[in-house]
């Protein structure tokens, strides 16, 4: 089980390239599902969620070639995948491979759209929630599925077809929109998504299907209209940047002190957490080149922040345990409220550990500045909560050891080395 160690108290100076972002990645390998033809993905992260997504799909008959490098391509790179679902030989999706990534839940929408017929398997919670699918199976029925709910199983058939349907999402849900956007897209006649979510992957997904031949407006809005095609071609698309690595590098550069250039970031896609990082006192400078995070010097500190996360375009709940940890340092008390999952909160016994002062009633985190943490071993219990330690260690004084780094290895492409570049003392031990 590799580790992370990181001695902490060293400014981070540099540039950090920012890779695709994983929750577009994984519903766009999921919507090469829809064509027979070969779907060509540039900029998609080395992750583990992107590696185990490819096995998946290859369970369903998907071929997918990786690119070799091209000349003078570093690391930095995102790879190439060539995805060709040109035969589905298999329309179930198997508990052992769904329980160990959710969002391969997804692929229900093109497998009944494309093959009149699915067999997947409930995802079950994880350690931030219940995780419920009710409303993506709620979707797929409004387009005319019959579904059934055999063992855990979400078996859904439509021999005839899918047709279009106006859909209504109670609460906004970003695997639900993917789900009713991709079934919608090969069903015949229009559908109408009200209260969509807007989340930039949400609009990324849409791009790509349009080039493969789909006819959607208003994605990224709160309404999406699909006119159904009877079928979808190959295309080539490029991933957009990852707005929560992009937040997550912003709130490490803001901890240890430091200078950074966030490569390849795009301000628009997380201008609510940035707006966030200004009133901190943290200097956010757009450039042509990506965002620069500046905090000079622990002299005028970080000051307190009170946020409440909420769908985008607001402040993003994957961005709330690493702002929490940025918050343990502040200059006074900070609020952060968690709206959109029930327990989401892993990280604050960990943080404990390491010194810092948090309170919590509910959803409501409250978390008193402390003037200083201090290294000890931790333990990384989700993707999000893992990073928020690793976060914390840059700032606290002596050696933290991160324990069960495989849910860091889910989303943050090279960690260790695109933090290491920027002077950060962070090695992986290995076993
Ligand atoms: C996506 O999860 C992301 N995952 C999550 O990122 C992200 O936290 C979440 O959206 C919210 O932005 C991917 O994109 C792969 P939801 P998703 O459906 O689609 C409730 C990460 O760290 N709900 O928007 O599963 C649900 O319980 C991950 O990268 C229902 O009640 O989230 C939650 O309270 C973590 N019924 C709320 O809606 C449903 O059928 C929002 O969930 C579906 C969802």
């Amino acid at each position: 089980m590799d580790r992370i160690r990181i001695v902490g108290g060293r400014n981070l100076n540099g540039t950090i390239p920012i890779s695709g972002a994983k929750n577009a990645t994984l519903p766009l390998m999921i919507a090469s599902l829809l064509t027979e033809q070969t779907l060509i993905l540039d900029n998609v992260p080395r992750l583990a969620d992107v590696a185990l997504l490819e096995r998946i799909l290859g369970n369903h008959g998907v071929d997918i070639m990786v690119s070799g490098k091209r000349s003078g391509e570093t690391a930095d790179h995102g790879q190439t995948l060539h995805i060709s679902a040109s035969r589905i030989v298999d329309t179930t999706a198997p508990y052992e491979l769904v329980s160990k990534m959710r969002a391969s839940f997804w692929v229900l929408a093109p497998l009944v759209a494309r093959m009149g017929e699915a067999r997947v398997s409930m995802p079950g919670g994880c350690a931030i929630g219940t995780r419920p699918v009710d409303l993506l199976i709620m979707a797929i029925a409004q387009l005319g599925a019959e579904i059934e709910i055999e063992s855990g199983y979400v078996v859904a058939r439509a021999p005839h077809g899918l047709r279009g349907a106006e859909i209504v999402f109670p609460k906004v849900t970003v695997g639900g929109t993917h789900t009713a956007m991709m079934a919608a897209s090969l069903a015949r006649g229009t559908t109408v998504i009200e209260n969509a979510a807007r989340e930039p992957e949400v609009a990324d997904v849409a791009d790509c299907l349009n080039k493969m031949g789909a006819r959607i407006s208003g994605a990224g809005s709160k309404q999406i209209v699909i006119e159904g095609v009877a079928k979808l071609d190959g295309a080539r698309h490029a991933v957009l940047p990852d707005r929560i690595e992009t937040g997550t590098y912003a709130m490490a550069t803001a901890m240890a002190g430091g200078d950074v250039l966030l490569q390849n970031a795009r301000p628009e896609l997380l201008q609510a957490a940035l707006d966030v990082l200004v009133r901190t006192g943290v200097t956010v400078t757009p450039t042509n080149q990506g965002i620069r995070i500046a905090r000079n010097g622990v002299s005028h500190g970080l000051a307190p922040v009170d946020v409440t996360t909420a769908p985008f375009p607001e402040f993003p709940t994957d961005l709330q345990a690493q702002l929490m940890a940025l918050m343990t340092r502040a200059r006074g008390t900070s609020h952060i409220t968690e709206t959109i999952f029930e327990n989401r909160f892993m990280h604050v016994g960990e943080l404990t550990r390491l010194g810092a002062r948090i309170h919590l009633d509910g959803e409501r985190a409250t978390i008193e500045g402390v003037p200083q943490l201090k290294g000890a071993p931790v333990m990384a219990t989700d993707l999000r909560a893992s990073v928020s330690l690793v976060i914390a260690a840059l700032a606290a004084e002596g050696e933290t050891i991160v324990n069960r780094v495989y849910h860091l290895d889910r989303g943050f492409e090279r960690l260790e080395e695109k933090l290491g570049r920027c002077g950060a003392a962070i090695e992986r031990l290995s076993g």
